[in-house]
């Protein structure tokens, strides 16, 4: 099975940058390591958070040394990505911090003089505390970095010192997030205003989405899905016909376990169940299979409606024939 560059790609800079990530959000576990649970985590960052920051604080950079007063956008800090052990944990000054817990993608504009920390750390084993560095961004005017909307970028390392950061490399990932003004925002299931869906409850119908704009959005899907008469399995099934077609069915792809299991339950790929899926694919499973060890193999999740609903559009005029 051909292993598409976008995933080696995204994983690779993601541990070079400790910024897990793509566009949309990678949506996997909260727990970077199986040994340890979110609460043990959140535990182990209350008694360790002074530590972090005296660290940072060594140096001089002017928001290591403000940001202890901030507050924070998370419920705690979790680790994005299916590939990164990193935790993180974002806090915003009370220029930026009322626009940034909207956690808007619809094109939002954080006010000049907005300032990110965002502090960094992992866990070995049990429960071994291990410092990692902090990012930060501020919000400038746009002429002072026109090539960076507006965002000044840095970082400092545990001992406080700063590191060498280059702001086309940092920027190069959080243009993507071009409709959230660069920004990345946390997991959704760590966010203040999230609220976990629940197994079986009705769910706002689905609108129709636009096939044209659908077919722009399916672009970032071809990294891992191919459609067409010549298509092939590749890291991702095929996806022809999708809309309509049994779970987990496509012939020759080998499917992960939660996806089998929920085309055993009998999941079809109706509008609505491809809407829930593309939005967090685990947590769709998590919740469809009414298990909390659930997973797909799919490592992102598309938070955007009219993303999913035009992709869905799009994906419903693909039968493979054409
Ligand atoms: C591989 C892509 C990637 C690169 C490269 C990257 N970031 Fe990020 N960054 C993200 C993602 C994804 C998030 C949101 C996830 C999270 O913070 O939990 C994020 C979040 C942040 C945040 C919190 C504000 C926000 O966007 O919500 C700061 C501050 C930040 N990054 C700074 C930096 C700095 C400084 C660099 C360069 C040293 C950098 N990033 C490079 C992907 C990246
Ligand atoms: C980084 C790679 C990647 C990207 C990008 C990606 N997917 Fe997937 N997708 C997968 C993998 C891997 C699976 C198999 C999941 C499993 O077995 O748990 C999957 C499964 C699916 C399924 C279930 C298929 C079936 O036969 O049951 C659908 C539907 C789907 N993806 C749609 C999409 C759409 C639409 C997009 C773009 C908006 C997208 N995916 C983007 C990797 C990806």
């Amino acid at each position: 099975m051909k292993i598409n560059k976008f995933v080696l790609g995204a994983a690779a800079l993601a541990i070079a940058a400790g910024c897990a990530g793509a566009a949309g959000g990678l949506t996997d576990s909260l727990r970077a390591d199986a040994d340890i649970s979110a609460a043990a985590v959140n535990e182990l960052y209350e008694t360790s958070r002074t530590a972090l920051m005296a660290g940072y604080q060594q140096g001089d950079n002017p928001i290591a040394a403000e940001y202890a007063s901030w507050e924070g956008t998370a419920t705690g800090p979790a680790a994005p990505g299916v590939h990164s052990k990193r935790y993180m944990m974002t806090y915003v000054n009370t220029v930026g911090h009322s626009e940034y817990i909207k956690y808007s993608s619809q094109n939002p504009t954080m006010p000049i003089g907005t300032k990110i920390a965002k502090e960094s750390f992992t866990v070995k084993g049990e429960g071994e505390f291990r410092p990692g560095p902090l990012f930060t961004m501020e919000k400038v005017s746009a002429d002072e970095a026109p090539d960076t909307n507006g965002w000044l970028y840095a970082r400092v390392n545990t001992n406080g010192r700063p590191m060498r950061t280059s702001q086309k490399f940092c920027h190069s990932c959080h243009e993507a997030f071009s409709t959230q003004d660069s920004l990345g925002y946390p997991v959704r299931q760590v966010r203040l205003d999230y609220v976990a869906p629940v197994a079986g409850a009705p769910v706002a119908s689905v609108a129709v989405g636009d096939a044209a704009k659908g077919k722009e959005v399916f672009e970032t899907c071809a990294s891992c899905h191919q459609v067409g008469p010549d298509a092939q399995n590749a890291f991702g099934p095929v996806l022809n016909g999708i809309v309509g077609r049994d779970a987990g069915s496509y012939a020759g792809y080998s499917y992960s376990a939660g996806l089998k299991a929920a085309r055993e339950k009998g999941l079809v790929w109706d509008e609505q169940r491809l809407f829930e899926w593309l939005e967090d694919p685990s947590q769709f499973l998590k919740t469809y299979l009414e298990d909390d060890s659930a997973s797909a193999n799919m490592p992102i999740g598309f938070a955007d409606e009219d993303t999913r609903n035009n992709v869905i559009a799009y994906l419903a005029t693909v039968s493979g024939e054409n």
